[in-house]
Order: structure tokens, then sequence, then C-alpha cells
């Protein structure tokens, strides 16, 4: 993804020259980059070269004063995070959940649904003996990307396993073609009655909010068009806001009109109707409404937006997903109202019922002409609109990266 917020680690080993010289090219590609480096790191490149890369101060200390909490701040506010090179040191304090520096700390703290690379760099020995086999085994199974290292002379004169990759192959790594554009709604549209009131519905925003973060952690580039007090992502989305039914629809226009998306996963809860008239005039946005006057309201039905977004869409391919929220259903007739609002220019439709969700608990299907899988939370969903999304990019030339 480009403009990648990156948190890059360094650690005390003779390759972190060559971290230098990957920091400068992911700067250079545009990425906002962080450096941590441990006090061992900085006996072999100093924090002024890292500081002259990247525009920001270096950070070492866990106990710096003024920057106490930065190993939770860095990780919320990072996309992803390397440790590059890894020293065998660092290794085994992450295996073993070891927090009494900033890097364990920092690497502890890290957010499991956020890529966290690991490079590991070392003499062969080092590498081969069985406590590190064991450590990289262990960061490996909580959820650290661990890359290879290379073979060939080290550092130390020998020859073997160890050395750490070079920066191109490293920067190659961290930043993999995406696997294409979804667009997600989410939110409530806002019917105005006057400048300050509105007629809207309960919904919070944060099932569109959350499919977005996974999508975006699988490698999709997501634009995420919300309603006004929606729920947001916590990954990197290009973020749209709307207000009302008309303006929600003039967004979408506007957007799937102007790049080719692989898909719009359509999970805002859209008015069916709109403000036509307040006490038989136009509705103004420029006034209020005295609160003592009795107000009349009219409105008008809308059309629905889900049908037209294809024909709305650069990508005449593109998958169209809409949500079906039922009350007090079973999960057969819900199903079949799902089934109702397929077509040509709807693909697939997610169909749950409101009685049966409860916090995590979110089940449902994916309704589609060829399939209707189930799902029990937005993880399982969400891992299901993914495949979905793969073969709909596959079947239309969309570029496919990787699964
Ligand atoms: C010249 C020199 C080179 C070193 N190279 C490495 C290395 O490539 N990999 C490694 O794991 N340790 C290497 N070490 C040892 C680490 O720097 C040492 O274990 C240190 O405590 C690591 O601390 P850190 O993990 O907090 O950065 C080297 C030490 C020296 C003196």
């Amino acid at each position: 993804m480009p403009n990648s917020r990156i948190v890059f680690i360094v650690t005390g080993s003779i390759a972190a020259f060559k971290a230098a010289q990957a920091v400068s090219r992911l700067v250079q590609d545009g990425h906002t980059v962080r450096v941590v480096a441990t006090p061992a790191a900085l006996q072999f490149v100093g924090a002024a070269t890292f500081e002259g890369l990247t525009g920001h101060p270096v950070l070492s200390d866990l106990w710096e004063p003024g920057r106490a909490m930065d190993h939770i701040h860095l990780s919320r506010w990072a996309d992803m995070g390397m440790i590059c090179p890894a020293s065998a040191n660092t290794i085994a304090h992450m295996a073993h959940g070891l927090a009494d520096d900033l890097v364990g700390a920092l690497a502890l703290a890290w957010p499991r649904e956020k890529p966290l690379h690991l490079f590991p760099a070392m003499n062969r020995e080092m590498l081969s003996h069985p406590s590190t086999m064991d450590n990289l085994a262990a960061v490996g199974r909580a959820g650290v990307i661990v890359h290879p290292t290379a073979g060939g002379n080290l550092a130390c004169g020998e020859v073997g396993g160890g050395r750490l990759l070079e920066p191109d192959e490293i920067v190659a790594l961290i930043t993999p073609p995406r696997l294409g554009r979804v667009l997600v709604t989410a939110g409530a549209t806002r019917e105005p009655i006057d400048g300050i009131r509105f007629v809207s519905n309960v919904s919070t925003g944060r099932t569109g909010a959350a499919i977005a973060d996974r999508l975006a952690a699988k490698g999709w580039d997501v634009t995420f068009v919300h309603g006004q007090s929606s729920a947001l992502p916590n990954a990197r989305t290009t973020r749209v806001p709307y207000g009302s039914f008309a303006d929600l629809d003039a967004t979408l226009q506007r957007e799937l009109a102007a790049q080719a998306y692989t898909a719009v996963i359509h999970a805002a809860a859209v008015s069916d109707y709109s403000i036509a008239s307040v006490n038989g005039g136009e509705p103004d946005g420029q006034v209020k409404l005295g609160s003592g006057e009795s107000l009349e309201l009219r409105f008008k039905a809308n059309h629905k937006i889900l049908p037209r977004l294809r024909g709305y869409s650069a990508n005449g391919a593109m998958q169209v997903i809409g949500f079906k929220l039922t009350l007090n259903q079973t999960a057969s007739r819900t199903e079949e109202i799902a089934r109702g609002l397929l077509g040509s220019t709807v693909d697939a439709i997610v169909a749950n019922d409101w009685s049966h969700i409860d916090g995590d608990r979110h089940p449902g299907q994916l309704v589609a002409n060829d399939e209707a899988p189930t799902f029990a939370n937005i993880d399982e969903l969400s891992e299901l609109l993914h495949r979905r999304l793969l073969r709909a990019g596959a079947g239309t030339g969309t570029p496919v990266a990787h699964a």
C-alpha cells in the first residue's frame, strides 16, 4: 500500500547498515517510517542516520521522559511493523514475551491484525542453535511473519545461512502488490429536517468498519464510504463521508466512476425515504425551526441504490454485494428474502437476522446464486468475502497478486 505508516525496529546486528538502506527505499517510495533502535543497534548505525533518512527522531528508551506510552501509541499508529535486522537476543526476548525494553514492550503490545515482519540476521551457528530455532518457531506461532535469511558469506568470515536479505528483497517482501480496490459503505444516512435536525436509523457502521479492517489486512485497498456518526476502521483506508441519501448516491456515482473497483460491499443502512417537505415547504438546511411549533413532514420514497451500483461503475464486471437484515425470521426465510434481491446487477447478499446478533456472535449466510455458505461472526464473513473477491478479481482481469 503506498503511504503506509511503518514502525521499523532495528536491533544489534552487524547487518544494521542494510536497515538504513531499506529505510531509505521505503521513505523514497512514499511511506512514513518511524525507527525504533535497541541500544545495541545504535552501536552499529547512529541515530542521526535514521533521523536524517526518516525526518523523525529515533526511539530507543522505554523510559524516555514524555515518551512513556510510545510502545502503545506507535503500534496503534502503524499499518505495519518490521524488525530488521532481528538479533538472536531480540528474537529470544519476543519468544518469551519479555517486555523490559522498548522493543520487547512494542512487540508484545503489537495488535495481532497488523502485520509484523521479522528479518533475522546472525551467525549461522547462532541461527541453527536449537534455542534460536525454537524461538523463531514461537514468534511465528504468535503471528509474526518470519522471513528467511540468505546463505553466503557472513560478516564473521564464515559461510552459511543467517545473512540478512538485501534491502530490495526486504522492501519487496513487506510491500507486495495489492489485490485490488474494494469500496465498503457503512453507517446511516441522515435526512435533514432543518440545519440541525435529521431523520436517521440505528446503524452504527461497526459491521462495515470491521469488514474494511479485515479486507485491508488481507491486502485489499479499501475505500470506506461512511455516515457521519459511523464507526471507522483502524486500518489505513481512504475515507469518504456522506450525509443524506442523495449525498450517498452522488458520492457512490462519483467514486465508482473515478476508478475501477473489484467490488462494492454495501453495508450502509440507507433511508427508504427522504423528506419531501417540512411544514409544506422545501427542507432548508440554513434555518433552525422553532422548538414550540408543530412539525409536519412529508416523505418521498427513494430508489434502491444497490441494483444501480454496477451501472455507476467504471468496471462493468464489478462484484456487487449487499446486506439484508431481517427481524425475527427463521434462517431459511431470511435466505429466501435475500435470494429475492439477487439479480443481474446484484451478485451476493449478506443475510442475517437482528435477533441472532449478540456481540461477537454474528451468524448469517452469504447468499449468491451459486452458493450460500454460512458464517458465525464477522471474521468468518470477511474470509468468505475475501475469497469471493479473489475469484471476482481473477475473472475480470483486475490485478490479483496472491491469496
Ligand atoms: C560486531 C558484532 C556483531 C554482531 N552481530 C550480530 C548479528 O548479526 N546477529 C545477532 O543476533 N547478534 C549479533 N551481535 C550480538 C548482539 O549485538 C548482542 O546479542 C546484543 O545484546 C543484541 O541486543 P539487541 O537484541 O537488544 O539489539 C553482534 C555483536 C557484535 C559485537
